[in-house]
């Protein structure tokens, strides 16, 4: 058995988002197991037993468990020990609606969560994907009185991924050579930094401002923060999956390898920007533990004016999301 394959992740929500997750980390091949939890009766049990059956083929040795879990929370004790938790429990938007139309039936199911998970997975570093994800991050923190450092959400880096593949498209460039930043709440106040946007062009690295007029940048920069109800229209019966756990998936590997990778995630932000006392998608050093940094970037006047903006929408709901 490979050394280097260790630890135990855990997976709340066997949905789409969830499952797709769970097959993600397991293709990693760095975990000695990947447990997967959903309310649904046989549904983990079946997820993971089909992935298991993937594993010849694909060439990983890491182990799926699916496990269902009760109102009472029996099921939890599979979840003991691991070193990371992602919740993914939670209703995904139907065509029409917001990810704020989610927030009471949500906050419920992740309350309940979150109490099952300090429960079972005291040290585990918590990373929210449940939307609406601003305050489904804070009240994962308040739920489980975990450490803030320790509780985070997915959001940036979807959100960063979308408007990188707009400018790839758009320049037709590989999305390799395409750097793009975006942060702020994962909503209408998302805050694009088209200032801090690079693209890479026969070796040379040119501001994405060089290459592209404002108002085709205006344009892309709407697509993104539209980029999950674009999605959701085209389905019709659910949220985005695959690049939304891509980034989670990614998220979790930086936690278990210590990486100290620099990513755009919902943290607590303590003075960073001039803004106290909220989760807000702000660029931050990833490692064991959770965030162990909040990277400040150099942002315009009107890029922090934005951000500024944001925190105080997401510090109002986030407030509200106590009492739910
Ligand atoms: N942060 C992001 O960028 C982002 C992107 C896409 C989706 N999302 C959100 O992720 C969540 C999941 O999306 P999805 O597409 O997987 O939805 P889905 O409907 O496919 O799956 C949700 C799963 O959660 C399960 N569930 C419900 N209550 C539970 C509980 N108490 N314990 C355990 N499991 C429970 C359901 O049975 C279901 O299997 C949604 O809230 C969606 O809005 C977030």
């Amino acid at each position: 058995m490979s050394s280097s394959r260790q630890g135990k992740i855990a997976v709340v929500g066997a949905g789409f988002y969830g499952s797709t997750t769970a097959l993600r980390l397991a293709e990693y091949d760095i975990f000695e197991t990947v447990v997967l939890t959903d309310i649904v009766e046989g549904k983990p049990e079946g997820l993971a037993l089909d992935m298991n059956q993937s594993r010849p083929i694909e060439g990983f040795e890491t182990k799926l468990v699916g496990q269902t879990t009760g109102a009472d929370g029996e099921g939890y004790e599979a979840i003991a020990g691991s070193d990371i938790v992602i919740i993914t429990a939670g209703l995904p938007r139907k065509p029409g609606m917001s990810r704020m139309d989610l927030i009471e039936t949500n906050a419920k199911i992740v309350r309940g969560v979150a109490e099952n998970v300090a429960k079972h997975a005291p040290s585990a570093v918590v990373i929210v994907v449940s939307n609406p994800l601003d305050e489904m991050t804070a009240l994962t923190q308040l739920a489980t009185g975990f450490p803030k450092n320790r509780v985070l959400g997915q959001a940036g880096m979807l959100d960063t991924a979308r408007f990188s593949n707009f400018v790839a498209e758009e320049l037709k460039v590989p999305v390799g050579a395409v750097r793009t930043l975006t942060l702020g709440s994962h909503g209408d106040t998302m805050v694009p930094v088209p200032s801090q946007c690079t693209v890479t062009v026969d070796g040379q690295q040119r501001a994405l401002t060089d290459l592209l007029g404002n108002e085709k940048i205006d344009e892309l920069v709407t697509r993104t923060r539209n980029g999950g109800a674009e999605v959701v229209a085209l389905l019709k019966t659910g949220s985005a999956y695959f690049a939304p756990s891509s980034a989670a998936a990614r998220m979790a590997k930086a936690v278990h390898e210590d990486s100290g990778a620099v990513m755009p995630v919902c943290a607590w932000v303590d003075g960073q920007y001039g803004i106290s006392g909220v989760y807000l998608g702000v660029e931050a050093e990833i490692g064991a533990g959770g965030v162990k940094r909040v990277v400040e970037t150099q942002l315009t006047e009107s890029e922090l004016a934005a951000l500024h903006e944001a925190a105080e929408a997401v510090r109002a709901k986030q407030a509200d999301v106590s009492n739910l």
